[in-house]
């Protein structure tokens, strides 16, 4: 009676943890949690008081399905303050990047077509494709490509049946960036084939490096851009995002729009615009810098008990950490760590398959005094485990 897609999705390993995690939260002992995507603080003032305000107003009700023009001229403002020209017809307020990803895979992909990804990437991916009908190819990335695809690996996996790639930069697992160049490559041989090239800019602005370029869009246009308000702008549970969109697609993701959501969440939309507010921005970029500091907090730790870091990340909150010297695999060492430590800490394989036995993601979404104490406690299992010291 259940369709093949709802019957075939595999359940994330870390929810799994999770649930064993909650166990032991509710008899009593601490979890330290680096396991989490989404940024640990409250959000920003400016933000709930805009939501209040709005809501009292009666902004409650639908929107244009595109969202309201005052955000999607915000955004467009935004982009010009990182000197990029697109205009609010360009851009289209979704329901997080989540609904960002429904919307353009109905958009570009018709049954039986192919989308190219790399592997490891964020892992809901696979789902929109399939939802309609398409499936994806895995393009297996290294850290001796930093993560990210070569134009060669691109055009080694195109097929007659690919339609698109989708890349992530910064990339979650790896955190990291795509090089501008290898971008730039990649867009024209895409191009050339009448492909899509779908950019996934969730983790814009949570950036740790001196990055070459904030959006894909300074680097090349006709590109279709993800974007949300739940990472840099800390509004998770919003459920609020955007994409960037070539004109000629407006139309056809209007009517897709309409049909599919009606509009976006309004008094999200409202509070949105403050998140824009030089006081609201304020407080993002001192969230950045917090991120940047347990970055650096969490990588010394673990380097200290003899992990490896292959790449250090470009951004995102999350570090992507070989356990190959353990002699266990990842799934082995997260679940090994939730029981008898009381850790959290994602396998690889909740991201693919390449290597996945030998990386875990640690996301450091979590105060500096919960990286302490997660770094004790893997320091204490690494020694009951015979292996270290
Ligand atoms: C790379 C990437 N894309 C998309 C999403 C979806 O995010 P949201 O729907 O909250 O905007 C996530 C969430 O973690 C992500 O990591």
């Amino acid at each position: 009676m259940y369709s093949k897609l709802s019957t075939n999705i595999r359940p994330f390993t870390v929810m799994e943890l999770l649930q064993r995690g909650v166990e032991f939260e509710s008899a009593g002992l601490r979890v330290v949690h680096f396991e989490v995507g989404e940024p640990d603080f409250a959000v920003a003032a400016p933000i709930a008081a805009a939501a209040h305000e709005a809501i009292t107003a009666g902004h409650t009700k639908y929107t244009a399905a595109a969202g309201m023009l005052t955000l999607r001229e915000r955004i467009a403002e935004y982009y010009a303050e990182h000197q990029v020209g697109v205009s609010a017809e360009q851009i289209f307020i979704t329901s997080g990047a989540s609904g960002g990803l429904t919307l353009l895979a109905a958009l570009l992909l018709n049954p039986g077509d192919e989308l190219l990804m790399p592997d490891p990437s964020y892992p809901c991916n696979e789902v929109f494709a399939r939802l309609v009908g398409a499936s994806v190819s895995a393009i297996p990335v290294d850290a001796s490509t930093r993560f990210q695809p070569t134009l060669q690996q691109v055009k080694d996996a195109w097929t007659e049946r690919s339609q698109g790639i989708l890349l992530a930069s910064p990339a979650n697992p790896t955190g990291t960036m795509i090089a501008r160049e290898t971008l730039a490559k990649i867009t024209d041989f895409v191009r050339a084939q009448a492909g899509a090239l779908i950019l996934d800019e969730i983790y814009q602005g949570v950036t740790r490096n001196a990055v070459s370029y904030t959006t894909a869009l300074a680097v090349t246009r006709d590109i279709f851009v993800l974007n949300s308000f739940s990472k840099f702008f800390g509004m998770t549970g919003w459920r609020l995002g955007w994409v960037v969109v070539p004109l000629d697609a407006a139309e056809h993701l209007t009517k897709l729009a309409q049909n599919l959501f009606i509009s976006p969440n309004a008094p999200a939309q409202h509070a949105a615009l403050a998140a824009f507010s030089d006081a609201a921005m304020a407080i993002h970029i001192a969230r950045n810098e917090a991120f940047a500091n347990r970055a650096a907090r969490l990588a010394a730790g673990l380097e200290s008990l003899g992990f490896k870091i292959p790449i250090m990340p470009d951004g995102a909150f999350y570090l992507y950490v070989d356990i190959s010297h353990l002699g266990m695999t990842s799934n082995e060492f997260c679940w090994r760590l939730m029981q008898e430590y009381q850790v959290a800490v994602t396998p690889g394989d909740d991201f693919g398959q390449h290597n996945a036995n030998r990386y875990v993601r640690f996301a450091y979404t979590t105060d500096a005094d919960s990286i302490d104490l997660g770094i004790q406690r893997i320091a204490s299992a690494l020694r009951a485990w015979g292996l270290q010291g």
